[in-house]
């Protein structure tokens, strides 16, 4: 122990001092704006500002800088692009392997924090949000217009990672990802031009923004189209406690489920599995919100319980308003979507990500061997574990009806993105070594369980920094022209950080 903390401050005191020295001119001319403030390696709040969502990783920045204005961005990038340093943006702080730090050491950070605005046109609907505000402050921003836009459950997760990336949410079946709705993005490019990327100015700059933001501009505000927030909004959650065969039948009848033509768009559902009562079993949960009169879902739900064919320990069915859903969904009521009022929180994890293809369901083999496997080494684990099986596909969902090409993110054929999670014990440092074989052995029952052919993929908002072969997983066929995009955009690799965009 006592080991382990000197070896850490002394590679901290080295890190910052290298940085330092380096980046003395750099540091001088940022601190000598003063439009902008700008938090530096030994300075108040440092420590504070340069904190990961999670601990597994610890980065010490440059300096991180708090712009209001894309001008502001601008003068921060053309320093940075002066003095040959990288820059990244951090919106929400929330990536999984801290890119919003950078993902190394001395990476200048450019915090969003104080674009903060949400405003909604009462003409066309289009909303301009800041990308310094997070998803439970964006949904009620919207709410109090009565409009709404797709995204994650997590209320703390920032705008701007989540719409760069993807941006899902149990109304994506209905209403797409959240980089779907998006119309236009005001962005400050590597060399601090500032531009509005849309469908007729920049368009192949605003297609690499839709799918891979972070490695071509910082984002200042998004617009975006957004939806009458839903009349009535129903969340759901069945769990039962199954065998590894029960549970295996269970998901297989679920891939049937979904491509059934009765399934309304309206459907939004994850299947939830983690730890089971005893050595051979599996906790498997059915959770997701339903966005249309209430008294319509338990027909709609009907034969996906009749086909699990065992009666659920337990059940709840709650109907509400469309904000009450995106409370209770985010794990709180009410007003707490307003993240101002209380301190984020944090995690000491890794996680790993499969989006299976809608059209290879996954064998009855593989599932066999992914939920024996949950049964036995999952069980016996010593980290806590989960596993989301998110609904992307099944019949008319909005996320694949977007054709492929539209956007530069990798994958519109996907039934399920697959979430697999496991902490450090009490979700503090250290994070246990077997927690990466863990979460190994899970992805590999399944992959290694299908035909050889298999067109999976994996989900950049969960990004993973062990992820073989990430290029084709992440971007699929869209790589070779984001790699070229990338030349133009940034030729000097500024957005450079762990599976950045390559240049070509
Ligand atoms: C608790 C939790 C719950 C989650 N739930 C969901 C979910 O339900 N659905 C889902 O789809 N995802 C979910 N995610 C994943 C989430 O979408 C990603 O982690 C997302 O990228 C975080 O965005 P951020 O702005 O908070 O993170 P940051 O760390 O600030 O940014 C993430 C990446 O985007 C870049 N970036 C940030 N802002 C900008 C910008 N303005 N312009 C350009 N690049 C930018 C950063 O440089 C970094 O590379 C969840 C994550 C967590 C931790
Ligand atoms: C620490 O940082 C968080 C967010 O990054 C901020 O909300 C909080 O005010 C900071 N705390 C201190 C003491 O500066
Ligand atoms: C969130 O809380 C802050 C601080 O109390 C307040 O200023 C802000 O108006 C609130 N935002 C919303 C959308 O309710
Ligand atoms: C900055 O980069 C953009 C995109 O490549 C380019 O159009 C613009 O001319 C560049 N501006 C300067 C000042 O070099």
């Amino acid at each position: 122990m006592g080991f382990s903390s000197s070896l850490l401050q002394a590679s901290f005191v080295a890190a910052s001092l290298f940085a330092s020295f380096v980046s003395a001119d750099l540091i001088s001319d940022l601190t000598g704006q003063h439009s902008f403030s700008v938090v530096v390696p030994g300075g108040a709040g440092y420590a504070n500002a340069s904190q990961a969502f999670n601990l597994r990783y610890t980065f010490h920045p440059t300096a991180i800088t708090f712009p209001s204005t894309p001008s502001d961005v601008s003068t921060i990038l053309s320093l940075a692009s002066k003095y040959n340093h990288q820059a990244v943006a951090r919106s929400g702080g929330h990536s999984y392997i801290a890119n919003g730090l950078g993902g190394k050491d001395g990476v200048l950070i450019v915090d969003l924090r104080n674009f903060n605005a949400i405003t909604v046109d009462s003409k066309t609907n289009v909303a301009s949000i800041g990308t310094g505000n997070r998803l439970g402050n964006v949904a009620l921003g919207l709410n109090a217009k009565g409009r709404a836009l797709p995204h994650g459950t997590c209320p703390y997760v920032g705008i701007g990672g989540h719409s760069g990336h993807g941006g899902y949410g149990f109304t994506s079946r209905k209403w797409g990802l959240t980089l779907d709705t998006i119309v236009a993005l005001d962005v400050v490019l590597a060399n601090g031009t500032i531009v509005t990327a849309s469908q007729s100015n920049y368009p192949d700059l605003f297609w690499a923004l839709r799918g891979s933001s972070s490695s071509f501009g910082i984002v200042t505000t998004v617009h975006a189209n957004t939806f009458a927030a839903p009349s009535s909004a129903t969340v759901f959650e069945y769990n039962w406690d199954l065998s590894a065969s029960q549970a295996a039948a269970a998901t297989a009848a679920f891939q049937s489920f979904v491509v059934s033509s009765s399934l309304p768009q309206e459907f939004g559902a994850e299947l939830v599995l983690g730890a089971g009562s005893k050595k051979g079993r599996v906790s498997f949960g059915l959770t997701g919100g339903w966005y249309a009169p209430a008294n319509q879902l338990a027909a709609v739900l009907a034969p996906y319980l009749k086909a699990v064919g065992v009666k659920p320990q337990s059940q709840t069915v709650t109907p509400g308003t469309y904000i009450e859903s995106v409370g209770i969904l985010g794990g709180l009521t009410g007003n707490r979507l307003n993240t101002s009022v209380a301190p984020d929180g944090h995690d000491t994890f890794y996680a790993k990500s499969l989006m299976t293809p809608e059209a290879q369901p996954m064998s009855a083999k593989s599932l066999q061997a992914f939920y024996d496997y949950l049964g036995s080494t999952g069980f016996s684990a010593d980290s806590s574990w989960f596993v989301e099986i998110e609904l992307y596909g099944g019949f008319n969902s909005a996320i694949n009806n977007v054709p492929f090409d539209s956007t530069s993110f990798g994958k519109r054929n996907a039934m399920f993105t697959i979430q697999f999670y496991t902490s450090a014990p009490n979700n503090v440092p250290p994070f246990p070594q077997d927690g990466f074989s863990l979460l190994d052995g899970m992805v590999n029952s399944i992959v290694d369980n299908n035909p050889s052919n298999w067109d999976y993929g994996a989900y950049l908002n969960y990004i993973d920094d062990r992820l073989q072969n990430w290029q084709n997983l992440y971007y699929g066929s869209h790589y070779p022209k984001l790699e070229a995009l990338k030349k133009q955009y940034d030729p000097e690799d500024v957005f450079k950080f762990p599976l950045s965009v390559e240049e070509k």
